[in-house]
């Protein structure tokens, strides 16, 4: 598993850009207490979901709009159609980690 940030880094619904170094660069944040995390890149155009707004368990990417189901990736709203990738965490002793 690999560390991506301290718990207290991502409060409840909000969302923060993790570079891993590796070329991966995630988006996590916390709906309702669960920690969640995705590509921070939208799949429509070259916009950092970090910067979007969470609502209703959606991501709202900040260029078009467009929206993603956060748990799931699924494209929620035009123009985006594409999903994006989510990833597996574990939240331990105030740490967010990745699910290898
Ligand atoms: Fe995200 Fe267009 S770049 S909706």
């Amino acid at each position: 598993m690999e560390r991506l940030c301290a718990s207290a880094d991502v409060p409840e619904g909000e969302v923060r850009q993790v570079d891993l170094g590796d070329g991966r660069v995630l988006a996590v944040y916390r709906v309702e207490g669960e920690v969640y995390a995705t590509d921070d890149l939208c799949s429509h155009g070259d916009a950092s979901l970090a910067d979007g707004e969470i609502k209703d368990g959606k991501i709202v990417c900040p260029y078009h709009m467009g929206s993603f189901c956060i748990r799931t990736g699924e494209p929620t709203g035009a123009p985006c159609s594409i999903p994006i990738r989510t990833y597996r965490l574990v939240e331990r002793d105030g740490e967010i980690m990745l699910v290898a």
